[in-house]
């Protein structure tokens, strides 16, 4: 009787459900979803049942059998996991909840149509992960809970929903079908139609993952569609971006096993998706911005293929195990990356990251609990602690394993871990087990410890050793000297070659040091976001005013909190900003509509931090 996940609600001591089938009500108007979740359990149960709820209106819980209504009774609100929705049963092995969510789920952002491409329709999508599933439809939201689902989406005929899941049919809704949502006139009305999708394997409820609106799409593969807003040009850009898609499935495969997800479609969002991509199985969503037109969105494009293995496959038991499913898949992703675009750029992924965590032990110095592979996130939203570590430290040391027996003793070793764990959710200790068992007396060779539990950057973590890595680094460090990079040194540069000579700059300059490398580089006016705001966190730390006019345009055009949190915090933090945090208040008040929920989340805790 205790509970097994810090984020959760769910008990030890109750059943997890196997099934879950939502029925969804899109009603575009009031920005809600009426909806029904029949949740299926391996057994008859007796006594109480915790689920966990956020922002939902909970009409009903019935027996679907009898139709009998269930006791059920809501917990008030905390402020990190929501409500507790209690049902108390006596032998029953499924129930059926009806509730409606609210326009302010935190996992659901509503566009109207002046928000979106075409502008003649809305369009809604979901970002479950981590802990956002719950704002959807009750569940036990933690990712030691997997579950198969079956779904019916009811929408406006003009619309097209898209599911991580397969699709089974497109039809006319038919009467009986509403189960008490809503009246069957409603359910039946002119102009509704229902899709119905399933997910045979069992997933853990965070990838939970739909988008309705205009969706059209485009074939890239044989077991690839991209899907986005019905714009040719859209479309077409970025099916010539993923083109190589297939390519990368296949070295997925020979490096970790067959690909166990059929599909692997891309759906590409509006540019509020408030992250790069969201690995949603046999539909991964992808921000925008990764198109860019040099197919350098594969990048991210491999990250998300890599957790079909390394987070999909196997899962993270609790949020304080992440790095399970980012380490990993950062290291599957720079193999995949390795292997299609070479070693040099995966050399510079490397450093990047390397950079990125550096500067989050900055940012972690008064909570080092955070500088941990295995944290402590008891009271802990686990979106105001995302951060690089669980990325680059979690890296670190599966690359330190791999120097440590060698890469083809390493391959082995991650081919059996993924077989021998997939469809289970793990935790650190579970890990380390495993590997001391695979690679016996690897813990005299590896402080595993130190790794796993320790703070900060271990003494045999490392940077890439690449001649172009070492030629930018040391360029940037030229920089601080006034030397600014020669036209011919960086004739052969492409975004991630700025994005790392940026990030190895001084965190600030002389204002006219910035005005002079955009003069003659063109930086603020990238087409490629990393680059861009990469230099414009340098013009702001610099207090080079003349580039916050293109601040404020990149904070109103996109929502990736990749580029709003170092823009938002470069503007606000450190002391004497008076101008810089009038602007920034100012500028989230007009931009914050346009945000994802969990970005607008994440922006005002940056704000109410500094200001
Ligand atoms: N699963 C993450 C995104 C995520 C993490 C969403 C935590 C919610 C909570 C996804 O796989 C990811 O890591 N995306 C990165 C891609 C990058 C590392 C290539 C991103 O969005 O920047
Ligand atoms: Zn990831």
């Amino acid at each position: 009787m205790a509970p097994i996940d810090p984020h959760s609600t769910t008990d030890s001591s109750h059943p997890l459900a196997t099934h879950i089938s939502p029925s969804l009500y899109f009603d575009f108007p009031s920005s809600t979803i009426l909806s029904s979740a029949l949740l299926r359990l391996p057994g008859p149960h007796s006594g109480p049942i915790s689920l966990d709820t956020r922002s939902l209106v909970i009409t009903s819980v019935t027996d679907p059998v009898s139709a009998t209504p269930l006791p059920f009774t809501l917990s008030p609100s905390d402020h990190i996991k929501g409500q507790t929705l209690t049902i108390t049963l006596t032998h029953h092995s499924q129930f059926l909840v009806t509730f409606s969510t609210s326009p302010s789920s935190s996992a659901l952002q509503w566009l109207s149509p002046p928000q979106t491409f075409n502008k003649t329709l809305p369009f809604v999508y979901t970002q479950c992960q981590s802990i956002h599933a719950r704002s959807v439809f009750p569940c036990q939201d933690t990712p030691a809970a997997r579950v198969c689902f079956s779904a019916k989406l009811n929408v406006p005929h003009q619309l097209h929903a898209v599911m991580a899941a397969r699709h089974l049919e497109r039809r006319a809704p038919m009467a009986g079908e509403a189960g008490g949502i809503c009246d069957d006139l409603v359910w039946c009305g002119e102009g509704r139609v229902v899709e119905e999708f399933v997910m045979e394997q069992p997933v853990p409820p965070y990838l939970f993952a739909f988008a309705v609106g205009e969706i059209g799409w485009r074939e890239v593969g044989p077991r690839t569609r991209v899907y986005s807003e019905a714009v040719s040009e859209v479309l077409d850009a970025a099916a010539r971006e993923f083109a190589g898609t297939e390519d990368m499935i296949r070295v997925g495969e020979r490096l970790f096993g067959p690909y166990d997800w059929e599909r692997f479609d891309l759906l590409v969002l509006p540019p509020s998706f408030p992250y790069g991509g969201m690995e949603n199985p046999r539909m991964v969503f992808l921000t925008p911005t990764v198109i860019k037109g040099d197919a350098s969105g594969a990048q991210v494009v491999a990250h998300e293929l890599a957790h079909s293995w390394t987070g999909n496959l196997i899962t993270n038991k609790t949020n304080d195990h992440f790095w399970l499913n980012e380490g990993f898949t950062t290291y599957a992703e720079r193999r995949i990356v390795e292997a299609v675009q070479g070693e040099d750029i995966a050399a510079l992924n490397i450093g990047i990251g390397w950079k990125g965590l550096t500067e989050e032990m900055e940012r972690f110095k008064d909570n080092m609990e955070f500088t941990k592979l295995k944290t402590n996130q008891e009271g802990v939203d686990p979106d105001d602690v995302y951060s690089r570590v669980p990325y680059e430290k979690g890296f670190q040391f599966i690359w330190r394993i791999e120097r440590e027996i060698g890469r083809p003793a390493f391959d082995d070793f991650l081919k059996k871990y993924i077989a021998t764990y997939k469809f289970q959710s793990i935790d650190t200790d579970m890990f380390i087990n495993f590997l001391k068992v695979n690679v016996p007396g690897i813990e005299n060779k590896i402080d595993l410890i130190l790794w796993t539990e320790g703070t900060g950057i271990p003494p045999d973590a490392m940077e890439p050793v690449s001649n172009i890595y070492a030629a930018i680094v040391s360029l940037a460090s030229e920089f601080k000297l006034g030397r600014m990079p020669r036209e011919d040194e960086v004739a052969d540069w492409h975004g991630q070659e700025w994005e790392l000579y940026l990030e190895n700059l001084p965190k600030s300059v002389e204002a006219s040091q910035v005005s002079a490398l955009d003069a003659r580089y063109r930086l603020a006016e990238s087409k490629d976001y990393e680059v861009k705001v990469a230099f414009l966190q340098l013009a702001i730390s610099s207090r080079c005013k003349d580039y916050y006019s293109e601040v404020e345009k990149t904070l109103k055009e996109v929502g990736r909190m990749k580029y709003l949190r170092p823009l938002y915090t470069a503007l606000t933090q450190g002391p004497g900003k008076e101008e810089e945090k009038i602007f920034a208040k100012r500028v989230f008040s007009e931009a914050r509509d346009t945000y994802h929920p969990i970005a607008q989340g994440v922006v005002e805790s940056i704000l109410s931090k500094y200001l």
